[in-house]
Parts: C-alpha cells; sequence; structure tokens
C-alpha cells in the first residue's frame, strides 16, 4: 500500500487537531485500486454484498432521487456473463443501473444528475468492499446489449462494480499512483 502523499499528511495535520495517523477512511481510500486479478476460486459469500450495497444506500442524492437500481450478479449466472467481457476473475458483479421511472434530478439549466448519484453510491459501495476485506474494480466498458439480453434487464447497464478475492499476483496499476495535486487538481478563490 502507498504511503500517503506528503503533501495531503501535511493537509490532514493542518486542518484537524487529530492525531497525525491515517484515519480509517485513509487507510480505505489508500488501500482502494482497480483489482485487475481476482482469485477465481474465491466466491463471494451473499452476506458481503449485502453489506457493500447497504452502504451504497447510505450515499447522498441529488433531492434524494436515488435514481439507480442495481443488478448483483454471483453464481453460475456470473459465469454466463464472464463469458462476454473479462471481468478479471471477479465472482460478482453490482451492475448500476438507471430506474426507467426515475430520471433523477434534471437542474433548470438542463443539468442531469443521475450519473453524480450512482458514482457516489458505487464509490460507497467500493469502500464498504475494501473494509471487507474484498478487492474491486469499476468496470465502464461493458457489453450492454449481450449483458442485457443475458440478464433479460429493461434498463441500459451504466457501469459495474466487480467484486471478488485479489489474487496473489494482484497489484495496484501505474495509474492507481499518478494522481493530480496541487494547482493541476484545484484552484482557490479567496
Ligand atoms: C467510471 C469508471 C469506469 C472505469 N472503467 C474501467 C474499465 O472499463 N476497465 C478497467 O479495467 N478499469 C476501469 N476503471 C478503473 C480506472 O481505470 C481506474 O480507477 C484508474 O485508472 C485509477 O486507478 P485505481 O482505481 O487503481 O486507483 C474505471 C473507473 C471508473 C471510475
Amino acid at each position: 500500500m502507498a504511503p500517503p502523499h506528503e503533501g495531503a499528511i501535511a493537509w490532514i495535520a493542518a486542518a484537524s487537531p487529530a492525531p497525525k495517523q491515517q484515519t480509517m477512511l485513509d487507510r480505505l481510500l489508500n488501500e482502494r485500486y482497480s483489482c485487475r486479478s481476482f482469485d477465481p476460486s474465491r466466491a463471494v459469500a451473499p452476506h458481503l454484498l449485502e453489506l457493500t450495497l447497504e452502504s451504497a444506500t447510505l450515499a447522498p442524492s441529488a433531492c434524494n432521487l436515488q435514481p439507480y437500481h442495481f443488478e448483483v450478479v454471483t453464481g453460475a449466472t456470473m459465469t454466463a456473463v464472464a463469458a462476454l467481457r473479462n471481468f478479471y476473475g471477479a465472482r460478482a458483479l453490482i451492475i448500476g443501473t438507471f430506474d426507467a421511472h426515475n430520471t433523477g434530478y434534471v437542474s433548470a439549466q438542463g443539468q442531469e444528475f443521475r450519473l453524480f448519484d450512482l458514482g457516489l453510491a458505487l464509490m460507497a459501495a467500493a469502500l464498504k468492499a475494501t473494509e471487507l476485506g474484498l478487492a474491486s474494480c469499476f468496470i465502464g466498458s461493458l457489453p450492454i446489449k449481450e449483458l442485457k439480453a443475458e440478464l433479460k434487464l429493461s434498463s441500459e447497464p451504466v457501469i459495474a462494480l466487480a467484486l471478488g478475492y485479489a489474487a496473489p499476483d494482484a497489484a495496484p496499476s501505474d495509474n492507481h499512483f499518478k494522481r493530480r495535486r496541487g494547482s493541476e487538481l484545484y484552484t482557490l478563490h479567496e
């Protein structure tokens, strides 16, 4: 696990009187990475999926509309779905779709917030999965048509969170360590 960036430590120390050590949230954020090598022999117990989904329900959403629905794939269905795309040996998927009857909040200027809402919910799920000892990977490049047919879905899959246990050779990619910081990340308006 990479130590947090020196700048981040300094910022945390300055912003809070808390002890200069990693908080639980820092630890989870640092531990999560996109796992692209899951242990195919280790299934994800149903109660771990339930706890992960429960965390997704705690995420905020614009006007609290929660405009998403999750398709949870495990077992024999996961084997069938894994034939459609390489899910890196993951044993479960939480697929985010949009609720056909709920467009989510659309502002007066026409700005749609449902993608944002879905992302927040699935990030909460990813962090919970990390806490439960699971590895995860967001997968946006989905075989949409084939998945829809295989799972008999009425709405389009938007993004999947692949879940499982990391294989012994799993490691974060170089991209995991490339983080925008400082003026590249933010502009301060005082
Ligand atoms: C919306 C979204 C879509 C993504 N789609 C894919 C994908 O299709 N395949 C993949 O291997 N990783 C995918 N990723 C993972 C990103 O490549 C990864 O988060 C990024 O490189 C940073 O690495 P890290 O997650 O290990 O910190 C996706 C991530 C997000 C947030």
